[in-house]
């Protein structure tokens, strides 16, 4: 297939990018950054800003994708702090998006949504519809997209399917997520020996890693059209709280010293969101079904993160 994926750069991107390739998938990126070093090759790599329209015009005209995976984004903190360019880049973005795949006759759309589309006072576990009523930038956007999707799905018959994410743990660093406490404690703990998270220890929240992200992505999109009952679908995994968090990393890194600072408008935002998803119809719909649980992932990741740290590590002098 030929493939466009926006924000490639991003945490989830630069994962899904290799498979793609591996995949033989002819693909292209949208990106406003540069492309990396290590880039995975074959790939077309356009560095463009999505809130430009005939930018992301220009790219979907030239590469006439059969599926693009609008991952582009600004999360959740970040949006916070400068909610106007939150705005243009995950809404103007989107709406970018879509209406160049109107035009260029895209056949599916990925929209990659978020745990923040929800708002206070959910139910401890939340069904795949509720009232949604998020108080970020972020959840904001994400929750006009999830519409805007729908609308071209009915109006103009565009295949549009996305998935609502839980806070994602990988070995690359994230950027500007509140979720990114979880990850922290992985990786700084292991960088440095010591973490202070910026949320209460009881804070609690839906979190996935990154293997079982990717496969839901790629599953998702190669799922009959006529099986799937919705667009946007809740997936889950773990949902553990932050001190569970530090004790799994506690039981495989001696002596690592994590603390709790908490931060309250970043807890704020932890405690608007839900503690857990119900992910029925995901698994329903197109068989939906997480590998990996808080142990499993501690393990597989702290190994990455290690081997990543070598790998990162200054040459020894002689
Ligand atoms: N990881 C995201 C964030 O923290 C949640 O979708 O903003």
């Amino acid at each position: 297939m030929k493939i466009l994926v926006t924000g490639a750069a991003g945490q989830v991107g630069t994962d899904l990018l290799p498979l793609l390739v591996e995949q033989g998938h002819e693909v292209t990126v949208f990106d406003i950054a540069r492309r990396p070093a290590g880039c995975p090759e074959p790939v077309t790599w356009v560095q463009g800003d999505i809130t430009g329209r005939p930018e992301v015009f220009d790219a979907v005209k030239a590469s006439r994708p059969d599926l693009i995976y609008h991952l582009a984004a600004i999360l959740s903190a970040r949006g916070e702090d400068m909610p106007h360019v939150a705005y243009r880049v995950n809404l103007d973005g989107t709406m970018n998006v879509l209406e160049a795949a109107r035009l260029f006759e895209t056949g599916q759309v990925f929209f990659a949504s978020t745990i923040a589309a929800f708002g206070p006072g959910l139910p401890d576990l939340v069904p795949n519809e509720i009232s949604m009523r998020p108080t970020t930038m972020y959840g904001v956007t994400k929750v006009a997209g999830e519409l805007l999707g729908e609308y071209y799905a009915r109006k103009f018959g565009l295949d549009f399917r996305g998935v609502r994410f839980p806070g994602l743990l990988n070995a690359g660093i994230p950027g500007g997520g509140t979720s990114d406490y979880a990850l922290f404690m992985y990786v700084e703990g292991l960088r440095t020996g010591s973490y202070a998270a910026f949320c209460e220890p009881h804070a609690m929240i839906p979190f996935m890693y990154m293997p079982d992200a990717l496969r839901a992505i790629l599953e998702l999109a190669e799922a009959p059209r006529e099986k799937l009952t919705r667009h946007v679908y809740n997936i889950a995994s773990i949902s553990a709280t932050a001190e569970e968090f530090a004790d799994a990393v506690r039981a495989r890194v001696p002596g690592v010293d994590l603390t709790f600072e908490p931060v309250p408008e970043l807890q704020a935002i932890l405690d608007s969101w839900p503690r857990a998803l119900d992910d029925t119809a995901a698994r329903e719909d197109w068989g939906w079904q997480p590998e990996y649980d808080l142990e499993a992932m501690s393990d597989d990741l702290i190994a990455k993160v290690k081997a990543l740290l070598v790998e990162d590590a200054p040459a020894p002098t002689p």
